[in-house]
């Protein structure tokens, strides 16, 4: 029996061509304009595992996603998903039946239903689309068990999305993203459209369906606080690279790369151990023209000399992966 994780992310490296157009460019006298929105990613998710993507606006986390999917060729790197390659052109026949064991969802549970759609045939069109029931009576049971399965009635089936408020509709997404039996989720930011107490009974929900499951998610927010009783990992990721993975306890008793620190003294103080909080300072700077050497040595208190030099490789201590020259120094 192969022993390699449900998802297999190498070397992933996304740049997309933001230039002008040709004619602009030769009489304005321009290059071309490159944006490096993600430089070698690795990471794996393990079946029944929560990785857990986070970072600033503009970090590269929905790019990851949609390279994840499918949804966006890479550059460069691979991603392995239950031993298939999602972008080897040889494997096209493959990724197909693939498809149905992976889902998304998005922040935006509007954007993302057909308002033209009633409900059931939202969540029945992936039934349909990977022939999953026999007939129609058998698509309506199941479509009725998946409305229960998130919280909702079956008789909501006959509405439509717009009847429905922000968080039955991330539930309906939810349905709809289940009913093709998936193992492995994709989450984009699924909770911050979300009022703050509609979050956590979708976060709860997400965490029943798992344990009742085993579903593997890669769960993408800008907020660890979220992630934290989600994630069996989390990734951190600056300026389209990862540079720190550990589990949430290790992160948040011992946060090793400065800034992980950041975005954690920038957490509210709930334990009330009276830890002040410390507003994130400087903003992420313009990935079209990034700085040298670690990206973030300009907003970064504790850089040195080699900081603006060299990129830091991520590199494990221990259980955890730090990116960070101090850490390596043993400085930190
Ligand atoms: N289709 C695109 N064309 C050009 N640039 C893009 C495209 N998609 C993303 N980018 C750029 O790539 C970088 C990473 O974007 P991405 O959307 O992955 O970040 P994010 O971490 O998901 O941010 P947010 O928290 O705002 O959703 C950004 O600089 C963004 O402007
Ligand atoms: S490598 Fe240097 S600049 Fe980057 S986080 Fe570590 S200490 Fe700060
Ligand atoms: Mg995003």
């Amino acid at each position: 029996m192969s022993t390699a994780p449900l998802v297999e992310v190498k070397h992933l490296t996304r740049v997309f061509d933001v230039s002008k157009p040709w004619l602009n460019r030769l009489i304005e006298g321009e290059g071309r304009i490159h944006v490096q929105a993600v430089t070698d990613v690795s990471f794996t998710v393990g079946a029944g595992e929560t990785l857990a993507l986070v970072g600033e606006s503009g970090s590269g986390k929905s790019t990851v996603a949609r390279m994840v999917v499918g949804l966006l060729p890479p550059t460069s790197g691979t991603v392995v998903i239950a031993g298939v390659d999602m972008w080897a052109p040889a494997e096209a026949a493959e990724r197909q039946k693939l498809r149905r064991r992976l889902q998304m969802i998005f922040q935006d549970p509007y954007a993302s239903l057909n308002p033209r759609w009633r409900v059931d045939r939202i969540i029945a069109d992936p039934i349909r689309a990977f022939g999953l029931a026999a007939d129609r009576a058998e698509i309506e049971h199941r479509v009725g068990e998946l409305l229960a399965l998130v919280g909702l009635d079956p008789s909501d089936g006959r509405k439509y999305p717009h009847e429905f408020s922000g968080g039955q509709r991330q539930r309906i997404c939810i349905a709809r993203a289940l009913s093709s039996n998936p193992e492995f989720l994709v989450c984009d930011e699924p909770t911050s459209a979300l009022d703050v107490s509609v979050q956590a009974q979708i976060l709860n929900l997400m965490r029943d369906l798992q344990d009742r499951m085993g579903l593997a998610y890669l769960l993408i927010s800008h907020n660890l606080a979220v992630v934290r009783h989600m994630a069996t990992r989390i990734g951190v990721m600056y300026l389209g690279r990862l540079v720190e993975v550990a589990s949430p306890a290790a992160l948040f008793a011992e946060p090793r790369h400065p800034y992980t620190r950041m975005l954690i003294d920038a957490l509210p103080d709930l334990a009330m151990s009276g830890r002040p909080r410390k507003p994130i300072e400087g903003e992420i700077p313009n990935p079209i023209s990034p700085p040298g050497g670690c990206a973030f040595h300009p907003r970064c208190p504790l850089a040195f000399a080699p900081c603006s030099a060299q990129v830091p490789p991520l590199r494990e201590h221990g259980a955890r992966s730090v990116a960070c020259h101090a850490v390596e120094a043993g400085r930190i």
